[in-house]
């Protein structure tokens, strides 16, 4: 697509309101996604590897973005290593009152109180079964408000999504369900896993981009509104259930000081006003989880920069949702030219090379 196009159509998108918006870039997509083609090949500097899976790069589409399982091959065409779909509840849910995303442009960042609004396991599963048998699809999984046992709800989706998820996330950190986070709470979040790990192990092999192992990989996405002791549980509840991976971060509800946009607004704050908090946690999780699993960083990427940022804190792969909603298209590949220059700048031969580098230094406050 070329630059021009690209950049009328992110003008076109952002003169509406953000939920039309979100709908006609998805409709874009769809039609994108019927393009013949293969997308562009990436520098081999950025491949990687985690949790039994290889990625052509590290830059993945966050959840939120294609909930319903619409748009994962015409995100993997234009250029993500990756993408993940959901949050998917197991029942169709239509989430809270509109208006429920908020554009902070002068931030670069959004407050969104959604609440899970999905069609439902079945319907995702319609559309994961019939594409194509390749390209990394993570599946996140949640809750429905009113279940009578939430962790039932996780199970649920592991059994519906096994052949067709490359990995699942288990998503315990969206502020926009009442009481959800309190899964993160250490006796709560021992069960969830161990139920959770257990449904995972019921299963064969999944049919896609499943690891050596034969698992499914499951990982954990955290919040990033968290003291260094529920880290220390966290982790350890983590390590020892032996998880395949974890998310860092969620959405915050803090508002950190000198926003311009609509701070009085409920909900979660994404994109660059989260990229310190987002990034200290990523650090302190990293030094925790001590090499045993791969992290994913997410939380205000918006350029190489903030990118190489979250590797040097610790992250094996990268996602992003918020900026791509305000620099469109080209965001992917400024990320990942810069990626490649600032490792060969450093001295590191591989993506791998970098992970964590500066993780202590973060952690010190430096
Ligand atoms: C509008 C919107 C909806 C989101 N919905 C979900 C969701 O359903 N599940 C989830 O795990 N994260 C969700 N997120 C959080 C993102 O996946 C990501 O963790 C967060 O936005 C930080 O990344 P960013 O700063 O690049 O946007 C949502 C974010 C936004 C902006």
């Amino acid at each position: 697509m070329s630059d021009v196009f690209a950049s009328l159509t992110r003008s076109a998108l952002l003169a509406l309101p953000p939920e039309p918006a979100h709908r006609a870039a998805i409709l874009g997509l769809r039609a994108i996604s019927q393009w013949p083609g293969a997308p562009l090949p990436d520098d081999p500097k950025l491949a990687t590897s985690a949790f039994g899976l290889s990625f052509t790069n590290p830059l993945g589409m966050a959840a939120g973005f294609d909930k319903n399982a619409e748009v994962p091959d015409a995100l993997l065409k234009l250029g993500f290593g990756f993408t993940e779909i959901g949050t998917v509840t197991p029942l169709p849910q239509p989430g809270n009152a509109q208006p429920r995303m908020f554009r902070l442009p002068d931030d670069l960042g959004i407050i969104n109180r959604l609440g899970f609004n999905n069609q439902g396991h079945a319907a995702a599963l319609e559309r994961l079964k019939t594409r194509p048998n390749s390209g990394i699809v993570g599946v996140n999984l949640g809750a429905n408000k009113d279940a009578s046992d939430r962790v039932a709800d996780y199970v649920s989706g592991i059994r519906t999504f096994h052949a067709v998820a490359s990995y699942f996330t288990v998503n315990v950190s969206s502020p926009n369900t009442p009481g959800l986070r309190d899964l993160q709470g250490a006796a709560a979040l021992d069960e969830l896993l161990a139920r959770v790990l257990e449904a995972r192990d019921s299963f064969g092999r999944g049919s896609i981009s499943s690891n050596a192992s034969g698992k499914v990989p499951v990982l954990l996405k955290i919040a990033p509104d968290l003291t260094l002791e529920n880290l220390d549980d966290i982790v350890s509840i983590a390590r020892k259930r032996c998880i395949d991976g974890m998310i860092v971060s969620n959405t915050t509800v803090s508002r950190p000081q000198g926003l311009r946009g609509p701070v009085d607004e409920s909900g979660g704050l994404s994109g660059r006003p989260l990229f310190e908090l987002s990034t200290k946690v990523l650090a302190e999780v990293f030094l925790r989880v001590e090499r045993q699993f791969p992290l994913i960083g997410v939380g205000g990427i918006h350029d190489a920069a903030t990118a190489y940022a979250k590797i040097r804190a610790g992250a094996d792969l990268l996602q992003l949702y918020s900026a791509f909603v305000f620099k469109g298209l080209g965001l992917l590949k400024e990320i990942k030219s810069g990626l490649v220059s600032r490792l060969a700048h450093d001295g590191f031969t591989s993506l791998a090379e970098a992970v964590g580098t500066s993780a202590r230094q973060i952690s010190e406050g430096g």
